[in-house]
């Protein structure tokens, strides 16, 4: 069991913390699961303007999977996130831009933000999109991705942001899944120094195939040449310039659609996950306040993409509705040098900094120096998420970054909740590294035996992770696929959310999540699902089968290894080929999905009736070959040493 951190003095004063003690929040906590119409009801009001007022705070259960929440109230995530602000703060900074180099920086008060929001909003209008209709948004880190998200919210339009990661053939498939008629980009992205042709990828997309797009907005971010395509691609500084700079909001239903947002599960499909208005907005807003500690003079950064749900909530949403100062982050942790987080803090006096595991393991590699020379004294709260943080990586944050004076809070949840459902409170929760500790308000975590669904009473158990009542910010349905919905999350366990998560509770009652459970690799806190790379391996002709599951990496957590059988005729060169399938996937997904490791084998493990033992390569890539277990009912025992020789020769191969 690991130590047991207190909270750090520096949290209990200056400013007070909304919740002080541990006791404070286990009485609101259960406050909150015990009556929890009450409880969200009270909050809703405190922390949203509703145009019209709601009546029913909650609806629906986990069994029929048609839950609502605050119905008949309408309101709009525009006018909540900028608009009251801008008339109560106009001049107060919205957004800080820290750009690619560091010498860039943008501030962007709540009312130009007003203004730009509503010149955008007024352009998507007269390209006659409206309430209800997508919009995808493929962008690089620049302010204007927060305004074209705001300006679709503003006049009740849904966006599909597509992380710019993804290749040309991922972004096609969202194009066409969620029927967009728009695409909002801008000519090239700038990330470590290194330019991405961002106007190009969407060009690519549009010309594989059928989908709906007539229209392209274009901003100008880098002032490269990009070619524009007559009568359907746009400037969106000279749309803008030309739209009036103040635009009605429109009024939605609570349960009207926010946004999509694509993610990978156990197929290889993407789903787009579905967010409404009211819950999503609140939740949002109540997280930041309280697992942040976020108070009105704060300068609050989240260095994820937007192009992720972190980025949704964390950057824009939550910080937003509250009338906070967010600083929106458009380089790499390394660039031009590993202080860049620390330079950044310090310049902008950050009081509370959020980032994933993998960016903190490798600064940690890097020397602490980088980190020594910046001064980090305005930082409270220093945030984890993603991925589980290794308790060395954890006790680095907290005594390096945090001088052991900041509360580190280990955030726990998924593109699926909306927001974070398991965390420490700052100034409440005494901490251990590794855990994410205790629910958020509202949330009711159980631990399920895998197989039985039976209910893990009590401490020190382990087992999947399940949620047992519906909470305001989780998503609502996959978008045209309400099956999908039922059948991922609320099924596998009748009653329940299921989080595809293992999780184990301690003696002292602390969670720590354990990992995913099914199909799913999370590579530097990037979310993939097995079957997604096996199907981008298979398009390659030579591959017959592909396999892949998940290893262990020092740096990005998990890391993908494939294993693929070719067909009898390929002559193919095996390294030209290795390469070959490397860029296969980085095409087909993006590069942010390239494989670890690539064996090319005769045959896969296979039980007798055919089914691919993945099992068995996990034991193979992890080392655990004496450890492989049950082969009885493999089809061919013999194909074990094939594949320990294959993976062996690999490794021989790279430490050549
Ligand atoms: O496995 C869990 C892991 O990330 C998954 C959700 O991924 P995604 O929807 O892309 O959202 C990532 C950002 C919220 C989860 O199922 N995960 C997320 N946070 C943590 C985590 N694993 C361990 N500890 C965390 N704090």
């Amino acid at each position: 069991m690991s130590e047991l951190y207190p909270v750090p003095e520096r949290l209990l004063k200056d400013p007070k913390p909304y919740i002080a003690t541990f006791d404070e929040y286990k009485k609101l906590w259960q406050e909150s699961v015990d009556k929890p119409a009450e409880f969200f009801a009270k909050a809703a009001k405190e922390y949203l303007h509703w145009d019209k007022p709601f009546q029913t705070t909650m609806a629906g259960d986990f069994l029929s999977g048609n839950i609502a929440w605050f119905l008949e109230g309408e309101l709009n995530a525009s006018y909540n996130c900028v608009d009251r602000h801008a008339f109560a703060t106009p001049d107060k900074v919205a957004i800080i831009h820290e750009g690619d180099d560091p010498k860039d920086v943008r501030k962007i008060t709540y009312n130009d933000l007003l203004q730009q929001v509503c010149r955008i909003a007024n352009v998507l209008k007269s390209l006659d999109v409206r309430k209800g209709d997508n919009v995808i948004i493929y962008m690089p880190m620049i302010p204007e991705a927060m305004v074209a998200m705001l300006a679709c919210t503003r006049i009740g339009a849904v966006h599909s942001v597509v992380f710019a990661g993804f290749s040309a053939d991922s972004l096609y498939d969202r194009i066409v899944d969620c029927e967009a008629r728009v695409v909002i980009t801008a000519d090239e992205g700038k990330r470590g120094g290194k330019f991405v042709a961002t106007k190009r990828i969407v060009d690519e997309a549009l010309s594989k195939g059928i989908h709906a797009v007539d229209r392209v907005i274009v901003c100008k971010h880098t002032g490269t040449d990009v070619a524009m395509t007559l009568n359907r691609d746009l400037w969106w500084h000279e749309q803008s310039e030309n739209a009036r700079p103040f635009c009605p909001t429109v009024p939605v239903n609570a349960e009207d659609p926010l946004f999509l947002l694509y993610t990978s599960g156990s197929t290889g499909t993407p789903k787009g996950v579905l967010h409404t208005t009211g819950g999503y907005l609140l939740e949002a807003a109540m997280t930041v306040k309280y697992i942040f500690d976020y108070h009105p003079e704060d300068i609050y950064a989240c260095t994820a993409d937007l192009g992720w749900i972190t980025g949704h909530t964390y950057i824009l949403y939550g910080p937003l509705c509250l009338g906070a100062t967010t600083v929106l982050f458009e380089s790499t942790p390394t660039y031009p040098d590993p202080s860049r987080f620390w330079n950044m803090v310090d310049k902008h006096k950050v009081t509370q900094f959020y980032t994933a595991p993998t960016a903190i393991r490798a600064l940690q590699r890097l020397g602490d120096e980088w980190v020594e020379k910046c001064d980090l004294s305005s930082l409270r709260v220093i945030g984890s998420v993603g991925e589980p943080i290794n308790p060395e990586a954890w006790k680095w944050y907290y005594e390096k970054v945090g001088h052991s004076q900041c509360a580190v809070v280990d955030t726990y949840w998924q593109t699926e909740t909306g927001s974070i459902v398991i965390s420490p409170l700052p100034g409440a929760t005494p901490t251990k590294p590794g855990s994410a500790t205790f629910p958020f308000f509202g949330i009711q975590p159980v631990i399920l035996e895998p197989t039985t669904g039976e209910v893990l009473q009590g401490n020190g158990v382990t087992g999947v992770l399940a949620i047992s009542k519906p909470w305001p910010s989780m998503a609502r349905t996959v978008y045209n696929n309400h099956y999908r919905y039922m059948d991922t999350y609320l099924k596998p366990y009748p009653g329940y959310y299921f989080t595809g998560d293992g999780a184990t509770r301690d003696n002292d009652g602390y969670i720590f999540i354990n990992g995913r459970v099914d199909d799913v690799i999370n590579v530097s806190g990037h979310r993939l699902s097995t079957a997604e790379i096996e199907s981008a391996l298979i398009l390659n002709s030579d591959v017959s089968e592909a396999a892949v599951i998940a290893g262990f990496d020092d740096l990005t957590g998990q890391c993908i290894h494939a294993f693929c059988t070719l067909k009898p005729s390929v002559t193919s060169d095996p390294e030209q080929l290795m390469k070959e399938l490397v860029l296969q996937v980085r095409k087909t997904i993006g590069p942010f999905a390239k494989p670890k490791a690539i064996y090319v084998v005769m045959d896969l493990p296979k039980t007798r009736s055919g089914k691919i033992l993945r099992r068995v390569l996990r034991k193979i890539v992890n080392n655990e070959h004496d450890q492989i277990g049950d082969t009885s009912t493999m089809a061919d025992e013999g194909i074990i040493h094939h594949l320990i020789a294959m993976f062996n020769r690999h490794n021989a191969n790279i430490r050549k």
